[in-house]
């Protein structure tokens, strides 16, 4: 434990272990944390807690409120042990994907740029403590943030109570690479001054009213981070067609040379995508997204990509390595900032970004479905990708035109749960081909996302129905109300989307 972390000699006082600190925890609190996306979340306090009750048998349930999906020793520990009521705004994670889905854990799935309005509104209720992960805390008492910014400053904002946990894995040196602007509510909101993704708009600290600041833990449990899956030849194709599209653009003037501004959503899909810049002609790339993944540190390494500012750096343990052993570099190319400003609508429509999200299913019309396998069941939530997509410059959905083994078409006659409107879809890309939907009717947009993105063995049965829909229904955006799910219905059944000669759709 080094004190030194601590340069304001009063907080030193504050000093507790991490079982002491979960004490302040009671049944029934809202709890909110810092992190996002696997980074930044604290990593002692709830684990002590949730050994708390294990040790004591005396059951205690929280509501737990971040900026986005945290690791394993939050919401993996505390699903398993059941021990959170209510989940705001988004997860990841395979045990609360279960409580979830199991109706144990109510979760409220929003557009994350909104998750700190509503945080500051009190649509959510009285937040009672916030856990804020540090790397040093300042002379004046103000926090060095650690790889996440997300929304750690309006929970301290509106917290009663605050618990620092002073994590030492993280280089101090992290300071600096922090941007905290926090945005005033109506009637007092006024414009956010950043024209440019390398902006400094902000302060790099975190201010906490010292007196909210009730325990400082000290932590040496390292970051996970998250284990991309190897970049595959669907992932290389999707790639290929995105950049012959965006050469395409430029060719014919409607972007600069260097592009205007990227966002790539999370996940293998997107971070193999971008990763595939690096091998692109275009240069002097400027990165204006949420989460940045591995492949952010690739595009700079390539000397494609001169700068990135996002809400947290989301690395695998191998890129976090290479991260921290050259950071002086790093930093003056990286800018975390909070989620209110990474996911503004206002600062994504001025800068006028290239959104680039992936879909678990896009049905014929260009709507797409981000959150929910069949329908029903949660995966993680619709994130940031809806903040992008609606408001950006032009928005790309990407996906393998078929999962599991072929057994499920990613083009499907309707979505079975819609996250992403026909109207906010500028161009869907699988590794068949890019199917541009801009200024089309819904009509032509079935054909061309037929024709373009969906597999070979299940193009046919799209156009049939799609020409019977055309024949039987008609319309704007023809439909057979009792058959356009029957691909999802037939997957339940039989394991597979695909039809037997003697089963017609
Ligand atoms: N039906 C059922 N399952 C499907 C499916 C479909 N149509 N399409 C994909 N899947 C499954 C895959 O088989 C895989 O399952 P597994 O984990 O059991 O192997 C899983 O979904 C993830 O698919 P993968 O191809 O590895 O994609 P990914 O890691 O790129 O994640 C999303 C894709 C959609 C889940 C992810 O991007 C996401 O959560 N998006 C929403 C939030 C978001 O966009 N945030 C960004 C904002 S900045």
């Amino acid at each position: 434990m080094s004190l030194e972390r601590i340069r304001h000699a009063g907080l030193r006082e504050k000093v507790v272990s991490a079982k002491d600190a979960a004490a302040l925890i009671q049944d029934g609190m809202n709890i909110a944390i810092s992190g996002f996306a696997l980074a930044g979340n604290p990593k002692e306090v709830l684990p002590a807690m949730v050994k708390e009750i294990q040790n004591s048998g005396i059951r205690k349930k929280i509501n737990l409120w971040t900026g986005a999906s945290t690791g394993f020793e939050v919401d993996g520990l505390l699903a398993e042990n059941d021990v959170v009521m209510r989940r705001f705004p988004y997860q990841s994670s395979k045990e609360m994907r279960q409580r979830i889905n199991q109706g144990d854990v109510q979760y409220t799935d929003m557009h994350l740029s909104m998750s700190p309005q509503s945080v500051r509104y009190g649509w959510w209720g009285h937040l009672d403590l916030a856990i804020i992960e540090a790397a040093a805390i300042t002379e004046e008492g103000e926090i060095v943030l650690t790889t996440a910014v997300g929304n750690s400053p309006t929970f301290v904002e509106v917290a009663d109570r605050v618990i620092i946990e002073i994590n030492e894995t993280f280089p101090e040196n992290l300071e600096g690479i922090h941007d905290i602007f926090q945005i005033a509510d109506p009637p007092e909101r006024m414009s956010i001054p950043l024209t440019h993704p390398d902006q400094r708009i902000g302060s790099p600290f975190l201010h906490v009213p010292l007196e909210k600041v009730k325990a400082i833990v000290f932590s040496n449990v390292p970051e996970k981070g998250p284990v991309f899956s190897p970049v595959e030849d669907v992932h290389q194709k999707i790639a290929g067609h995105l950049i012959d599209f965006l050469e395409g653009e430029v060719a014919i003037g409607r972007m600069p040379p260097n592009l205007l501004p990227l966002q790539s959503g999370v996940g293998n899909v997107a971070n193999a995508v971008l990763a595939g810049l690096a091998d692109s002609k275009f240069s002097h790339l400027r990165v204006y997204s949420e989460v940045l993944q591995d492949s952010i540190l690739t595009l700079l390494e390539s000397g494609k990509l001169d700068f990135a500012s996002g809400c947290a750096i989301n690395l695998s343990r191998d890129a976090m390595q290479k991260l921290y052993s050259n950071l002086d570099w790093y930093k003056g190319k990286l800018m975390l900032r909070p989620l209110e400003i990474s996911n503004h609508p206002e600062v994504i429509r001025r800068l006028g970004l290239i959104s680039m999200n992936t879909a678990l299913e896009a049905d014929i019309y260009g709507n797409v479905n981000s959150t929910h396998v069949l329908g029903s069941k949660i995966m993680n939530g619709i994130g940031g990708s809806g903040d992008f997509t609606r408001n950006a410059f032009l928005s790309f959905f990407f996906t393998e035109s078929i999962a599991k083994q072929g057994s499920v078409s990613s083009i499907v006659p309707y979505v079975s749960h819609t996250d992403h409107t026909e109207h906010d879809v500028d161009v869907i890309i699988t590794e068949q081909g890019a199917a541009d939907l801009r200024g089309l009717s819904p009509r032509e947009r079935a054909l061309r996302i037929i024709h373009q993105c969906a597999h070979p063995d299940y193009r046919d049965a799209l156009q049939d129905y799609f020409d019977r829909a055309c024949r039987m229904s008609g319309g704007q955006t023809p439909h057979i109300l009792d058959q356009c799910f029957s691909w999802h219905t037939r997957f339940q059944k039989t394991g597979s989307m695909k039809e037997n000669e003697s089963d017609a759709l």
